[in-house]
């Protein structure tokens, strides 16, 4: 029977549960897909943390799980093994990359066929299972900001699933790129193009040491008050800054909010098109997907609690 990992209550990562459930079937418009890989966010643990949703005790059933549990798993690759009727181009066996899916977190899923693109013969599972979420977030948040050629950005967080996307992409477009990270991500970081800088005590000070040419534009990826008060003491127009992660202040500080929550721009068109080239550039080896550790489905939980502790550079990805 195929498995598919649930959280069966809000917490900790002691709560997801490896469960049997049937074979799906496709939609008449949709396809089947087995999993080979699927990539690990923080909005998986996020989800059932209880950080977006306060947990009704009305609405728990007498196993004490909550009525509406969220299913983990956004983005995935896989082999297509069933398709609608409806559904053109797709043949059984195809390999494909799945976004945007849910419960992904599982030995098969179903989605819409918009949601398949072919996954370049090149690219291992892992990297086809990983590239989506944070590659189309990195380009929204490249574009709301603004990057282009001639430009000097400060990427914070840049070792990140996220900020690894975006050091690559700001510097194909032909900006100078100034990325912080932990002194242990700094080589990688030179590799793929930008100048890395710790963050902590003293970053403006270092980040205007890296570029005496001053600051265009930034992109936050950390989410932490240095990064807000940095960029904006840093980059002259707020316009030019966007952030990932929501938080009060920068709610308040007139720059731009990316992401699900309110007052944030979902980008839904921007992510959508920017599928294409993500996969084509991944495809090439122009853009390269950054693996740190990959887990077999019944280890999420594992996989949870590394991204949680903080991990090395790029992606978790669950095989199946
Ligand atoms: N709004 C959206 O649409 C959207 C989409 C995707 C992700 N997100 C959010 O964006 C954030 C990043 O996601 P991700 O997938 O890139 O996570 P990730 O892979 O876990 O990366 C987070 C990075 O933050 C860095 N970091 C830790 N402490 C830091 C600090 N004090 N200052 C600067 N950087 C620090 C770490 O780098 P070092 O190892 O170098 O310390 C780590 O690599 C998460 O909060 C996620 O939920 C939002």
């Amino acid at each position: 029977m195929p498995r598919i990992v649930r959280p069966t209550a809000y917490g900790t990562p002691d709560v997801l549960a490896v469960t049997e459930a049937p074979t799906p079937h496709a939609d008449l418009d949709g396809v089947v897909v087995e999993v080979r890989a699927a990539g690990v966010n923080p909005i998986d643990w996020k989800l059932y943390s209880g950080a977006f949703h306060a947990v009704d005790d009305d609405q728990k059933d007498a196993a004490g799980i909550a009525a509406s549990m969220p299913s983990l798993g956004l983005e995935c690759a896989g082999v297509v093994t069933e398709a609608g009727s409806e559904v053109t181009g797709v043949r059984i066996g195809d390999e494909v990359i799945v976004y945007p899916v849910t419960a992904a977190y599982a030995d098969y899923v179903t989605a819409p066929a918009t949601s398949i693109l072919v996954k370049p013969a090149g690219l291992g599972w892992a990297e086809a299972g990983s590239l989506m979420l944070t590659g189309t977030t990195a380009v929204h948040a490249l574009h709301a900001a603004g990057v282009a050629a001639g430009d000097t950005v400060l990427v914070h967080g840049g070792a990140g699933g996220v900020g690894l996307m975006g050091v690559q992409l700001a510097a194909a477009a032909g900006a100078t790129v100034i990325a912080t990270a932990a002194e242990r991500n700094h080589a990688l970081l030179r590799e793929l193009g930008a100048t890395p800088v710790v963050y902590g005590q003293g970053l403006a000070d270092r980040v205007r040491a890296a570029a005496p040419q001053g600051v265009s534009a930034a992109v936050d990826f950390a989410g932490t008050d240095e990064a807000l008060d940095v960029s904006l003491e840093l980059v002259a127009d707020r316009s030019r800054i966007a952030s990932i992660t929501g938080s009060p202040r920068r709610a308040e500080a007139g720059i731009k909010l990316l992401g699900y929550g309110p007052g944030q721009d979902a980008g839904a068109e921007i992510r959508g098109a920017a599928r294409g080239e993500l996969v084509d550039r991944a495809g090439s080896g122009a853009l390269r997907v950054v693996v740190d550790a990959t887990f077999p489905l019944i280890e999420a939980a594992k996989a949870h609690e590394v991204g949680i502790a903080g991990h090395g550079p790029g992606k978790l990805v669950l095989i199946p």
